[in-house]
């Protein structure tokens, strides 16, 4: 039996492949009371599977967001239950939370989220500065993640130095720092034109593929649905279709 140690040292048997990583069972979430009140996810139940990428499509407005940020722990859901990993986000203080988004998810967003003076090396090691690895270690491992993406030429450029498409695979490489075992990423090509954008999933599919992490990726944009494992789709806050996607290998 292969095993990999994870970062906060537990141990994931390849065997798990395939088994949810992710559990959202009713979950539910409101803004606002009164008849100000938006029901944003209205009981949305479904898995994440290990070692896939799963699409979560839906037009603008139907939740999309709101779910990955309930999942991601950066929010508490009105109602229903999220397990990650094994563990439910309900019982985790803020602290856990904080521990558990940097030790086990990375995060990848539309607008790729850079500090725009720290070099391309720099922003790689922001993760692992929270977790007080040292500087060398740091920065040998930012250079490897930096040319896992294509960028061992720019490891020293700053964002405002990189294209809009190279700004986001340093977020895919930051992404990957502290070795999460689970990446959420929002719209990850919004930003971009259609064929940079069709390389930054397919960047996504290659890290699914050659690393094992699992993915979960909001967005709209028809042409990346097809490189998922599968899809789920969101409508006004409920979930119409969960489905396999064409890129199960
Ligand atoms: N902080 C907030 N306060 C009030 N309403 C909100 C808030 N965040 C989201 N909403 C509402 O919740 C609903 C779902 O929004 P959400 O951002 O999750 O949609 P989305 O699917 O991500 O859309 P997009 O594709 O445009 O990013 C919308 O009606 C939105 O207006
Ligand atoms: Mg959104």
């Amino acid at each position: 039996m292969t095993e990999r140690q994870h970062s906060t040292g537990v141990a994931v048997a390849q065997e798990d492949e395939g088994t949810p990583i992710v559990v959202a069972e009713d979950v539910r979430h409101s803004f606002g009371s009164g008849p100000q009140t938006v029901h944003a996810l209205r009981g949305v139940s479904f898995e994440v599977r290990r070692g896939e990428l799963t699409a979560l499509r839906g037009r603008s407005g139907s939740g999309k967001t709101t779910l990955l940020n309930l999942l991601g722990g950066l929010d508490t859901p009105t109602g229903g239950r999220i397990t990650l990993d094994g563990t439910d986000l309900a019982s985790l203080d803020e602290a856990g939370l904080l521990a558990l988004r940097r030790d086990r998810i990375g995060f990848v967003f539309q607008s790729f989220g850079l500090i725009p003076v720290l070099t391309a090396a720099e922003n790689v090691g922001v993760p692992m500065r929270l977790r007080r690895v040292p500087a060398g270690e740091r920065e040998e491992r930012a250079r490897t993640l930096l040319a896992l993406v294509g960028l061992a030429d720019h490891a020293d450029q700053r964002p405002g130095e990189l294209s809009g498409g190279q700004q986001q695979r340093v977020a895919v490489a930051r992404a990957l720092a502290n070795d999460p075992a689970l990446i959420i990423a929002d719209e990850p090509t919004g930003q971009l034109d259609l064929e940079t954008g069709r390389s930054i999933m397919e960047l996504l599919r290659a890290v699914v593929r050659g690393k094992g992490v699992t993915i979960l990726v909001a967005t709209h944009d028809p042409n990346l649905i097809e490189l998922a494992d599968r899809v789920v789709e969101l409508r006004d806050g409920r979930i119409v279709d969960q489905g396999a996607g064409a890129g199960t290998p």
